[in-house]
């Protein structure tokens, strides 16, 4: 396909796009099979035809695996699981609002409470809550962990960009048949990470995302998140 040349548009083209958006989802247990190197270089090539302004392009991937992901789970598992070393953790930026209101926290509060039933983790049982949290820094035992930064000089317009990028990740994984699971959960561990990548002053980690094949009996991957219907969140102006 030469640069200035489209896929044939038609109801193949709409079926498949949609069906790569529609089958993406945080998927959150792994098998340990492994992904090659070509496979993710396509991903990401695929990815970086995401738009920016100014064709800015501002995304920088890290990809852990083998040992160095290994390491780096260990890393941050020993401080999760330490609650001094856990309370000096500060967040790399407010991903979250700290006064959560209405629909947004319902919504929160869903997600969580679907996954845990799933997973038959009671309320209050805040070790399985804990354990199941730690899975986050285990990659959920996928074989590709993923780290994306950003330039500190860069402002709220390539973070945007920086969205569109990440979910051209996810679909081009999608596409491949591959699943994933973007995770702010590392942002609270963002400098062991940066450390851990010998990232230059000035590189600011976005998130984390688990990269590879999901597991089909994992229970965790039965978890159906809802959406609002599009009237409830568009408005048509004529
Ligand atoms: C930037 C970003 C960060 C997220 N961080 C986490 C995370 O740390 N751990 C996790 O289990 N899920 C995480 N999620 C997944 C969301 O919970 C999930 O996207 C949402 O519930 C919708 O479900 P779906 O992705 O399966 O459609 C994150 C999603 C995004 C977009």
């Amino acid at each position: 396909m030469t640069a200035d040349s489209h896929p044939e548009a038609g109801a193949a083209a709409v079926a498949a796009v949609d069906a790569a958006l529609a089958s993406r989802r945080s998927v959150r247990a792994f098998l340990p099979t492994p992904v090659e190197r070509a496979t993710i270089e396509a991903i990401l090539g695929a990815a970086s035809r995401a738009p920016s302004g100014t064709n800015t392009q501002p995304w920088k991937v890290h990809v852990l695996t083998g040992a160095a992901r290994a390491a780096l789970s260990r890393k941050i598992v020993a401080v999760f699981d330490d609650p001094q070393a856990l309370a000096a953790q500060r967040e790399a930026y407010d991903y979250y609002p700290t006064d959560w209101v209405s629909p947004y926290l319902d919504r929160r509060r869903k997600i969580g409470w679907d996954l845990y039933g799933l997973l038959g983790i009671a309320r209050g049982d805040r070790h399985r809550m804990h354990a199941q949290h730690r899975r986050n820094f285990e990659f959920f035992g996928a074989p590709v962990g993923l780290m994306f930064t950003i330039d500190d000089s860069l402002r709220q317009g390539s973070w945007l960009d920086y969205g569109m990028f990440l979910q051209s990740v996810m679909i081009a994984a999608r596409a491949r048949g591959l699943d994933t699971c973007p995770q702010a959960a590392f942002l609270r561990f963002h400098r062991i990470i940066l450390d851990h990548l010998g990232a230059p002053p000035g590189e600011q980690l976005v998130c984390g995302m688990s990269l590879g094949h999901a597991d089909p009996a994992a229970p965790e991957n039965r978890l159906v998140t809802e959406r609002a219907p599009v009237a409830e969140f568009t408005r048509f102006h004529a």
